[in-house]
């Protein structure tokens, strides 16, 4: 099964990761790793700092002639300021980070010693997982995309669009939205925020496509896939909830307009359904339909108009301290719930078709694909 570790501090030396349980003979290919850090950097609302720095992966372990040989990938991503030792201490805890609660469990004087590690640049390691994670499914032919639905309460409207013309549409805006009308309105929004010295958050979708039926079990609750894709989005830096499908939409719905209901198909020979209100999944396993994921993600914590503190020494009254800090990060965490996302995939192909070569796990995928089909 896949694992990871991830090691690293904001303006340490480097971000660092070692994955565990890729099969052999997956060739990957860098220049895909390093793209997908690109995607992360990008989107309106973010520091300078990511429109002139650009990360790069190095792959230290774990592949021969460019394929994986069934041992541990340790990679590196370097930081271009490593200057944590030099920085100023920080005294005055920011509202909405881990800054106060972080120095009182971890008894220090110097809260810096927090948010270096807190920070949400550790997404970078994530990401660098997650595009091996990719690189795996594609083989299997699942895909999956994101795109920004809500930014400052500007909603995108992108009803009836295919998932590749999602992922097209949202590759192509400034703010990962689909809808170029929204994502206009979305952009004048961050403006203002950054105007008044204010952020903004909002909410992403995460498609999955691809993913055949059966994958987590509603055997154990460990075990459920909407489980486990939720934890992992859930920790990702200020995202504060998922829903699947509907999500919170069904609390005010009739179960007969939230079921979908299941026909089969004499010609083709399968069951299908005319609707995803459950968002692929259903009983904690895929059902075979697109897995259709949203987070919320709150308004980025550390603001230019500083709120109230109280410094850590005095304990005197004073402002937050103010860190270079985005405005709005949510067309980044949209990458970076894919890359979660795709290692909790990989790791329930992996579970449940297993294989220490990619070889054998196509064998065993091909094998259950055909008992689907014959059932
Ligand atoms: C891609 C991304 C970029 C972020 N950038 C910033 C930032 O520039 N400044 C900031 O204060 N918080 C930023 N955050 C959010 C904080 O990392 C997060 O709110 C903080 O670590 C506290 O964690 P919590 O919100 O999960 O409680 C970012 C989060 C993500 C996912």
């Amino acid at each position: 099964m896949l694992r990871y570790l991830t090691s690293g501090e904001s303006h340490g030396k480097c971000m660092l990761t070692i994955l565990e349980g890729m099969p052999s003979g997956v060739a990957i290919d860098e220049r895909m790793v390093k793209g997908e850090l690109t995607r992360r950097m990008l989107g309106y609302g973010r520091g300078k700092r990511m429109a002139i720095e650009s990360d790069k992966v190095e792959i230290l372990s774990g592949l021969r002639k460019g394929r994986t040989i069934g041992s541990p990938i340790a990679m590196m991503i370097r930081n271009i300021d490593s200057s944590m030792d030099r920085l100023q201490a920080v005294l005055n805890p920011r509202p909405g980070h881990a800054d106060l609660t972080g120095a009182l469990k971890y008894n220090f004087g110097d809260i810096r010693n927090v948010l270096e590690r807190a920070s949400a640049r550790d997404t970078v390691s994530r990401v660098a997982v997650g595009a091996v994670s990719k690189i795996l499914l594609a083989e299997f032919g699942i895909r999956i995309a994101s795109h920004v639905v809500m930014i400052g309460g500007v909603e995108a409207d992108t009803e009836g669009l295919t998932f590749g013309k999602t992922l097209a549409l949202a590759e192509r805006s400034p703010v990962r939205c689909a809808d170029a009308a929204a994502s206009k309105l979305m952009c004048d929004e961050i403006d203002k925020a950054c105007e008044a010295g204010d952020t903004l958050g909002g909410i992403i979708e995460v498609i999955i496509n691809g993913v055949p039926p059966g994958l987590g079990s509603y055997s154990q609750w460990d075990r459920r896939i909407d489980g486990t894709l939720a934890r992992a989005i859930l920790s990702i830096q200020a995202i504060k909830g998922v829903s699947f499908g509907l999500g919170f939409e069904t609390a005010e719905l009739a179960g007969s307009l939230v079921h979908d209901e299941i026909f089969y198909d004499r010609k083709k020979k399968c069951f299908y359904r005319k609707t995803n209100n459950a968002g692929g999944v259903e009983g904690g396993m895929t059902n075979g339909e697109d897995i259709v994921m949203r987070a919320v993600m709150k308004p980025i914590a550390t603001l230019r108009k500083a709120l109230s503190s109280a410094n850590i020494r005095t304990k005197s009254p004073v402002r937050a301290t103010v860190e270079r800090a985005d405005v709005c990060a949510v067309p980044a965490a949209a990458v970076i719930a894919e890359g979660v996302s795709a290692v909790e995939i990989a790791n329930a192909m992996l579970e449940k078709f297993g294989g220490d070569s990619l070889g054998e796990m196509r064998r065993n995928y091909e094998g259950y694909i055909k008992q689907v089909r014959g059932f």
